[in-house]
């Protein structure tokens, strides 16, 4: 008998909060990193919101409140869902949760059983998968190509659905490929899902990036489409939108008020219930005509330096990048650079221990750490399964311009420093 459960060995993690350590042992020698790993807004949280808090604060309004999530809190989302997505969403079908992280574990937990089928796209976002083998559901990543601008058609959904295809995540706008979704695209998807799933499966859509949106396109949701809204689970919260990822307030809207209640539960299990007078700040959030300004103006900064950063990394030899349609990161093609250093070789010679927790896009990932002092993150970091010969990373655009622009010249010197890297590689210190 060991220490540990079986299934507790099967959790993966977010290498976004991984490297943070790392980062700060090349700090602490003095060198400043510049930060293009990060998932999260750079801009401080709304001064509108951070009043209200206080003054909930103030109020002494800091007690147990409801698990589901204070009532104006639910009221304030279902009426948000219902305007935004052209549903009749209610208050008894939202669950509050402590950001839009929990519900992916809670949710594969409460609807999966060993053996069931997850589909999930990759790359994307890494808990969904790590999810899938916690629970020994079976993974079933649908791969989103470079080629097709890496957008999930309902032909690639409707192949990967069979009798035993229990949940479907779909995240628009993505991360790490800022991917977003047209409503005939949309329109397709839910076609296939109403051909092919029983009332059973549940569609997880992951709209945390809902209001991050470049060039003027607009926000689709699956669930606005007929028959969806049985059967999707629609997420999101404050983390992105309103740069408030301390914040901890997330949401889901069921199909049912009955798996509303098993959520409640579950919340009452883990945690009891979540800060009030955070909830009542994410309230004034969406409630608020101000926040149509704080979301505008955040956008318009991500706007810019998505163009600066693209048409930078484009003049990069060895690397290619499409402009994102929202969120806030940058998915480049780096085989070009791999080759040109001599990554791939490089991985190829190393031991097959060494090998396994590695991957050529991880090799130039520390490469670019520890020798220029970027942090990004590597294509594995966004689903393992089947990642092994792809060759990407994500840079995050939620940095300042002037880091962003001191980040490109040294991904540029970098990618030309062959000698380096063979020096970095000898040293074996840092390969994974
Ligand atoms: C696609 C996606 N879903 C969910 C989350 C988690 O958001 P939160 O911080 O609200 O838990 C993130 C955060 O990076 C994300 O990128």
């Amino acid at each position: 008998m060991g220490l540990y459960s079986k299934k507790s060995e099967r959790i993966d993690t977010e290498n976004a909060f991984k490297i943070g350590p790392q980062i700060r042992s090349i700090e602490e020698q003095g060198k400043k990193v510049i930060k293009c790993n990060l998932g999260e807004p750079d801009f401080p949280v709304p001064e509108f919101i951070k009043e209200e808090v206080k003054r909930q604060l103030d109020l002494d309004n800091t007690h147990y409140c409801d698990p589901q999530g204070i009532p104006s809190l639910r009221k304030a989302i279902a009426k948000h869902l219902s305007e935004t997505r052209g549903i009749q969403a209610t208050a008894d079908r939202v669950v509050v949760f402590p950001g839009a992280k929990p519900p992916i574990g809670l949710c594969q937990q409460t609807y999966c059983d060993p053996g069931d089928e997850v589909i999930y796209p990759s790359p994307g976002f890494p808990i969904y998968e790590s999810f899938i083998n916690y629970v020994g559901a079976k993974p079933i990543p649908v791969h989103l190509k470079e080629e097709k601008n890496f957008t999930l058609s309902d032909e690639e959904i409707g192949s990967a659905i069979t009798q035993k295809t229990k949940m479907i995540f779909l995240n628009f706008p993505s991360n790490p490929t800022g991917g977003a979704a047209s409503p005939e695209q949309l329109q397709n998807i839910a076609l296939v899902m109403r051909e092919k799933c029983s009332e059973e499966v549940r569609v997880f859509s992951d709209e945390v990036y809902e209001d991050i949106l470049f060039d003027g396109n607009k926000h689709h949701s699956i669930i606005s489409y007929a028959g969806m809204e049985k059967i999707t689970v629609l997420v999101s919260g404050v983390s992105k939108s309103f740069s408030w990822t301390g914040g901890r307030i997330g949401w889901a809207l069921f199909p049912t008020i009955e798996e509303a209640e098993i959520f409640k539960n579950l919340n009452i299990n883990y945690f009891s219930c979540i800060p009030p007078y955070n909830q009542e700040g994410a309230r004034i959030a969406l409630e608020s005509p101000l926040r149509h300004d704080a979301i505008y103006n955040m956008v318009e900064a991500f706007q810019a330096r998505r163009d600066l950063v693209v048409s930078g990394l484009n003049t990069i030899k060895g690397i290619r990048c499409q402009k994102p349609k929202g969120a806030f990161y940058v998915f480049p093609n780096i085989s070009g650079v791999c080759e040109n250093l001599g990554v791939m070789d490089a991985f190829q010679s190393l031991p097959p221990n060494v090998r396994q927790r590695t991957s050529p896009s991880t090799l130039f990932q520390m490469f670019l750490l520890f020798e220029y002092q970027v942090a990004t993150m590597d294509r594995k970091s966004f689903g393992r399964i089947g990642s092994e010969h792809l060759h990407y990373l994500r840079v995050s655009i939620a940095t300042d311009t002037e880091s962003l622009k001191k980040g490109l010249n040294r991904i540029a010197t970098a990618s030309l420093d062959r000698e380096g890297f063979r020096c970095f590689i000898e040293r074996g210190e840092h390969l994974f």
